[in-house]
Order: C-alpha cells, then structure tokens, then sequence
C-alpha cells in the first residue's frame, strides 16, 4: 500500500489554501491545514466534517516564527515527518507607487516572501532528513509579469520566482523539488483582503474576477504526482497565455496586453 503523504499548506481560511486542503484530503493526503487566525476555521471544519474528511486545523502565521516552530513540531510529533509543503498565504498591496512608503513594501514582502522563506526554513532540515520532498511556492503570472498599481505585489512574486528558481539547483541533489505555481486569476477572497496604500480607496478598483479556485487544487495534486515536476506550472488559460507572451513575444506586446 501507497504511503499517505503529509502536507502542510498555509493560508487555508479561505481561496486557493481552502480548496487545496480539501481535494488534497480527499485523495488520501494527511492534511495540515494552517490559517493565522483559528477564528476562521469554522468554515473548513463544517466542510470537511460534510464531507468525511479528517483535516488537521492548525494556527500558523507566516510572519511569526514561533507559530511555524509550533506547528512543525507537531507535525513531526504526530506523523515523524513532512512531505509537502505549499506555501499559498498572501495578499495583496494595492496602489501607486508614488503614494506608497516602503512600509507598504515591506508589510508585502513580510507575507508573500519572507513567508515563504520561514516556513521553508522550518521544515527543510525534515525533508533533507528524509532525503525526499515537496515545497510549491504558489506565486502568480504577476510575478513573471509587472502590472500597474499592484507594483509591490509584483515585486514580492518577483522575488518569489528568483528565491524558488534559485533553491531549485541547491535542493534538487538532496531529493527535494522546488515548484512555482503560476495561477491566473480566480474568485476567492484575495480582491476583499487588498490592503491599500493610499486613504483615498475610491480611485483603484478590483473586483473577483477568474475561475474557481477548485481548478487550482486539482492543478497541485497533479503536479504532486509527478516524479519529476518541472520547476513552474501556469494554471488558467489566462495565465499560460500571459506566460507565452512574455516568454515569445516583444516586451511591447505584453505591456500593451497588461495594461
Ligand atoms: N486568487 C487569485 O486570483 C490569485 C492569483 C494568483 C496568485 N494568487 C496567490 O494565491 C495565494 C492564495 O490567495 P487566495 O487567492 O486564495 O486569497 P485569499 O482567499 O485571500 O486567501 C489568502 C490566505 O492567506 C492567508 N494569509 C494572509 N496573510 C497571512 C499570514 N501572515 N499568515 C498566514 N496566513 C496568511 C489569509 O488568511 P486570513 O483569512 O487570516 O487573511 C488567507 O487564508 C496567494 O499567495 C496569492 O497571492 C491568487
């Protein structure tokens, strides 16, 4: 019989986190469903009971160290050890540049970056141990891809993309794959957290917009089954197309179709 896999996701109260924790429960995974705030789980929680689902609910803010050293410990505790790790929590800065601090750039990085980087840090010395596992790194076409107004969201994906790329080579000799995944958009709650840099909110808009975000669970667990996942995965139409663009055609193309 197959060993069931554990992971660890992050950022499950809602979105992409939410739906990832469910299919990956439904096929068999032991299922580490973190969310900064315990508050919000009761959405999960009645959802996985519906279904027959055993999810383990655990606080885990990206941003504070000794919560991702509590949840891993337990972890290890429980399952002795970790195989998969997707480091989905994020959010997004929106505003010009000219009216943000580098606060605003900071607070960005602190979540969709260093947070990243933490959780990574707390579980890698397991999975070197073990000689085997998984970090997907759930970025976004905005990170190969700038977009007005959203320059601080972009620069975090950006710096997403080098960091995975980078850890990819170091990793690979020890039996750990580091994958991106590059959603487009979809309909979760990321258009309602926006945090802004400006007082006056009036003058951005951005409402949801995209596919379910169902589509982007079912996406990982594909990728998971991979032997040898490559090291990045659009996901939505909207996304690869943004990604062949760039990749193909004139930086002027591209910039007229962002715009
Ligand atoms: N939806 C899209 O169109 C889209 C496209 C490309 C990439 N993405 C990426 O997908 C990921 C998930 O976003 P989503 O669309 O599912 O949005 P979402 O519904 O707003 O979910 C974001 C999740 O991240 C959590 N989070 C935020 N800051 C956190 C922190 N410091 N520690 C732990 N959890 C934290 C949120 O928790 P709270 O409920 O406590 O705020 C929430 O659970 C993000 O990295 C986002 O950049 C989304």
């Amino acid at each position: 019989m197959m060993k069931r896999k554990v992971v660890l996701i992050t950022g499950c109260s809602s979105g992409l986190g939410y739906e990832t924790a469910l299919w990956l429960a439904e096929k068999g995974y032991i299922v580490y469903a973190s969310m900064r705030n315990l508050k919000k789980n009761k959405r999960l929680v009645e959802e996985s009971k519906q279904r027959n689902l055993n999810i383990h609910i655990c606080e885990l803010d990206v941003c504070n160290i000794d919560t991702i050293d509590n949840c891993v410990s337990g972890i290890i505790e429980n399952e002795k050890r970790i195989d998969i790790l997707i480091n989905n929590a994020g959010f997004a800065v929106l505003g010009k540049f000219t009216e943000s601090t580098n606060e605003d750039f900071e607070r960005q990085f602190a979540t969709n970056f260093y947070g990243a980087l933490n959780c990574s840090r707390a579980v890698l010395p397991y999975m070197i141990d073990n000689k085997e596992g998984t970090i997907i790194n759930v970025s976004s076409i905005l990170g190969l891809t700038g977009a007005g107004t959203l320059s601080a969201y972009c620069s975090s994906k950006f710096a997403l993309e080098g960091w995975s790329e980078s850890i990819r080579c170091e990793l690979k000799k020890k039996g750990i794959n580091i994958v991106l995944v590059e959603p487009g958009f979809f309909r979760t709650e990321i258009y309602n957290n926006v945090s802004y840099v400006s007082e006056n909110k009036k003058q951005y808009s951005i409402s949801s917009m995209g596919g379910s975000p169902i589509r982007v669970a079912k996406r990982i667990e594909s990728i998971l089954k991979k032997k040898r996942p490559r090291r990045r995965y659009t996901i939505g139409y909207d996304s690869y197309f943004g990604c062949m663009i760039k990749r193909f055609f004139p930086d002027f193309i591209s910039e007229k179709l962002v715009k």
